[in-house]
């Protein structure tokens, strides 16, 4: 996938029954699924993410509700807010990400390019800094 994070719009189809959203891997995000996960009952104020991963590709979607995702890597920083279900956020790897100010009840669904693997996140955001700088 592109080097910088990017929304991109989800197929919806709704009819009187209500509105159905897909997503494919070879046709709009570019990279397969190897696992899904998200977040629910968030507590208020709750924060997620502080951390960044050095292989990890995923395509994030506030299925309810909504939150910001601030990116940063690459002297560049992204803040996107996602509050519907009509447009994914792709991101490549090696980005830091935040996850903040969740409205009540949402809910953030992750599609992820491989399996869980601590071994693939740096939590650390000085250990971040210093592998992006060892990357050049
Ligand atoms: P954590 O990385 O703190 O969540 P966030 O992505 O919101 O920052 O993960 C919380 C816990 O869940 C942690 O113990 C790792 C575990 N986990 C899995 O077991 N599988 C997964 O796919 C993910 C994303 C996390």
């Amino acid at each position: 996938m592109s080097e910088a994070p990017r929304l991109i719009d989800v197929m919806t189809h709704r009819d009187a029954r209500g509105a159905l959203g897909a997503v494919e891997a070879d046709k709009d995000v570019g990279f397969p699924f190897r696992r899904f996960y998200f977040l629910y009952d968030i507590a208020p104020g709750a924060d997620r993410g502080a951390h960044a991963h050095k292989a990890l590709a995923q395509c994030m979607i506030a299925l309810v509700g909504g939150f910001t995702v601030t990116l940063e890597g690459r002297g560049r920083m992204h803040r996107f807010r996602l509050d519907t279900p009509t447009r994914a956020l792709l991101i490549p790897p090696g980005l830091w990400r935040d996850l903040t100010d969740f409205t009540p009840g949402a809910v953030c669904l992750v599609a992820a390019s491989q399996g869980y693997d601590e071994r693939d996140y740096i939590r650390d955001r000085a250990a971040f800094l210093a592998w992006e700088k060892s990357r050049g």
